[in-house]
């Protein structure tokens, strides 16, 4: 069965500013769900946000937040993110030191369960967890910021997991039009996109040509 591709605009490049404007904007240009970068300074060297800004973002949209969690032993604060509006929560298999327990908690909650790695990790690291999770969330560039290059041997990765799993794959970091398509062939469901979306004017126009990428 053919899944449509979703294309998910990752708030990191949005202007923090204005940031429902942004959501409402990108929602208009026909995203499929919002990218929620959270980082907490340890896992990643940088700070985003948190529950209080992800409850306020909540009553803006009905748009799914696909929350990527790179924080230092999540389980501690899966609840309070599904209480502010998480839809989706990913995450790290680096970051977790029961990582089962974490995303048996993420479904108990309510939430749908992802996994995410960095470029580093081997793609062995996540194999044993694959049946608690209904998202992969593969990263092609180190976790930390926005506007970095493509890591394109990241694509082995989607490769190897496709076959092997029957969720969304989703690939984060450094995607534009131009490497798009060989994400989707990889076999990734879900285009992750700060850059590429945020840093247009045009947001509708960048969305399609993510969506069309050749
Ligand atoms: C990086 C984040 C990504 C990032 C994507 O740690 O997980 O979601 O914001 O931004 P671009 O598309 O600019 O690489
Ligand atoms: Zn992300």
């Amino acid at each position: 069965m053919m899944k449509k591709t979703r294309i998910a605009p990752s708030i990191l490049s949005a202007d923090f500013a204005k940031l429902g404007e942004e959501i409402r904007d990108v929602e208009k240009a026909g995203c499929d769900q919002i990218h929620v970068d959270v980082m907490d300074g340890h896992f990643v060297p940088n700070l985003t946000l948190g529950p209080p800004i992800i409850k306020s973002l909540r009553k803006i949209t009905d748009l799914v937040f696909d929350v990527h969690l790179m924080i230092e032993n999540p389980l501690k604060y899966l609840e309070e993110y599904r209480k502010a509006g998480a839809d989706w929560m990913t995450v790290h298999v680096e970051a977790c030191e029961n990582i089962a327990e974490t995303l048996e908690t993420i479904k108990k909650l309510g939430a749908k369960p992802g996994i995410s790695l960095r470029p580093g990790t081997p793609v062995e690291k996540i194999e044993p967890f694959l049946k608690y999770v209904e998202l992969i969330l593969v990263m092609s560039v180190e976790p930390g910021f926005g506007g970095q290059s493509f890591q394109e041997e990241q694509l082995e990765k989607i490769k190897y997991l496709r076959p092997r799993f029957n969720g969304l794959i989703s690939v984060d970091g450094g995607v534009t039009a131009q490497n798009a398509g060989s994400c989707l062939r990889a076999g990734a469901d879900i285009l992750v996109a700060g850059t590429a979306i945020f840093a247009q004017n045009d947001r509708k126009a960048a969305i399609q040509s993510l969506r069309g990428a050749p």
